[in-house]
């Protein structure tokens, strides 16, 4: 195995260990999204990466992250209503917990997408 080669195969396996993602190179990958002095206490962002559209949620100080469209229909939940640790869907008002995007009731019955959220400094990345 030539030296090129080998610096090639030690490169890709801290972009891998950085990343998260798998040996394929595929997997998930950490995006910054915001400034915590973006969203305030109990209010939610709509942010895009790639085709994906996530919204970006402040509990208290705590960030969370799920699929931005209502499981039900086509609403943007980063419009929706926040209490109690529950997103309102502005459409139709079917909740989600925001912490495990467990559906609370008709008429949303499918659970949203989650999102695992990092905080460093003031500085918020979603791993996508
Ligand atoms: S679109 Fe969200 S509850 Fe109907």
């Amino acid at each position: 195995m030539t030296r090129g080669r080998v610096r090639g195969i030690v490169l890709f396996m801290a972009a891998v260990r950085n990343t998260g993602a798998d040996h394929t190179g595929r997997g998930m990958a950490a995006h910054l999204v915001a400034k915590t002095s973006e969203i305030a206490e109990n209010e939610a962002k709509k942010v895009i990466i790639g085709d994906q559209h996530i919204a970006i949620y402040n509990l208290g100080g705590e960030f969370f992250a799920s699929d931005d469209i209502c499981t039900h229909a086509y609403a943007s939940l980063a419009e929706g209503y926040i209490e109690d640790g529950c997103v309102e869907c502005p459409l139709h008002a079917g909740r989600f917990d925001i912490k495990t995007g467990k559906a609370q009731g008709v008429p949303v019955t499918e659970d949203l997408k989650t999102f695992k959220v990092k905080v460093e400094g003031d500085s918020i990345y979603v791993e996508v």
